[in-house]
């Protein structure tokens, strides 16, 4: 089976199976080889409807897969879709995590944050990281939105409001957790404003530091101008940045963009990630 990757327009492919992950989380798998690096992002066209981002959180040699938290009424739509039925898929697209060469060939402490369905981006990175055995850590709001707990034999839980795993945030474990581990590098997606803790943390103790960004794409390829945050195109230089690129995008932790152009504050516009 070739690869997969179509940049101009979208291919149409069969939903081959979809599971339950979790109260209101999907996955998606396509009976696809996909040419994907940890990170990057498809589009995914419902027909007639719209086309929205997603990062692969299922990736093997014959299949791949997107996790999709219900929100607005693109995701309700597509939480209604059943196996046989048919998706437009564009990408993969963007700058995925990079893994440094103190990392690679199990080289190096690694710890890995998902916040909310911001998990389903840092799925396959984990599994590219096994030699690592990286500390995982997944946060949600409460137990019922998390997804992925029996995935990894190592993963620590944590909810805003202490029903499954410890109560609180992934950050408030990270300078005890650096203590032990002394960690080389962090990964994280989730919530901006966790990520934003975590790039501190990590500027505070000299830690390299990736983080993929969210910001709303139309386009997902450079032209549109929709995603920009200072001057970089997320769909385009990101999703994934590094502590340095980051140290240079003062609207990281603060403002987004909405679908109208305005610049508007994290809060109003409103974090889909934190589930
Ligand atoms: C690089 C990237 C990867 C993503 N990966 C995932 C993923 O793996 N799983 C997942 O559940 N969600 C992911 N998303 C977000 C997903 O695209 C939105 O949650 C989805 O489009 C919401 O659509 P809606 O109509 O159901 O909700 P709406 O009510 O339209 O929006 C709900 C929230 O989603 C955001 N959103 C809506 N449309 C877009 C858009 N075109 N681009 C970016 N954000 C949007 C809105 O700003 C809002 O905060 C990703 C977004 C980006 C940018
Ligand atoms: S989404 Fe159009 S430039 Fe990034």
């Amino acid at each position: 089976m070739n690869k997969f990757s179509s940049f101009d327009q979208p291919v149409m492919m069969k939903i081959d199976k979809v599971i339950d992950e979790s109260v209101g989380t999907k996955s998606f798998l396509f009976k696809h080889k996909l040419d994907y690096t940890p990170g990057q992002f498809i589009m995914v066209w419902l027909p007639g409807f719209d086309e929205k981002p997603f990062a692969v959180s299922y990736l093997n040699d014959d299949f791949f897969g997107i996790t999709v938290l219900e929100r607005g009424k693109y995701t309700k739509l597509l939480h209604k879709m059943e196996p046989g039925e048919q998706l437009g898929i564009r990408g993969p697209f963007g700058h995925g995590y990079s893994i440094p060469d103190n990392i690679k060939n199990g080289n190096g402490s690694v710890c890995v944050i998902g916040g909310g369905c911001g998990m389903a981006s840092v799925t396959v990175l984990i599994e590219r990281l096994s030699d690592n055995n990286p500390t995982v850590l997944m946060g949600a709001s409460t137990g019922t939105s998390l997804f992925f707990k029996n995935r990894y034999k190592d993963i620590t839980l944590f909810t805003d409001d202490g029903s499954e795993g410890i109560k609180g945030y992934p950050t408030d474990a990270l300078e005890a957790l650096h203590n032990k581990h002394k960690y080389d590098i962090i990964y994280t997606c989730g919530p901006e404003i966790m990520m934003a803790k975590v790039f501190e943390f990590c500027r505070k103790h000299s830690i390299q530091f990736e983080a993929s960004l969210e910001r709303y794409m139309k386009c997902g390829i450079g032209i549109c101008g929709q995603c920009v945050c200072n001057g970089q195109m997320v769909c385009k230089d990101g999703p994934v940045f590094d502590l340095q690129a980051l140290s240079n995008m003062d609207d990281f932790g603060k403002y987004s963009l909405l679908k109208s152009g305005l610049r508007v504050s994290l809060k109003e516009y409103g974090d889909w990630r934190s589930c």
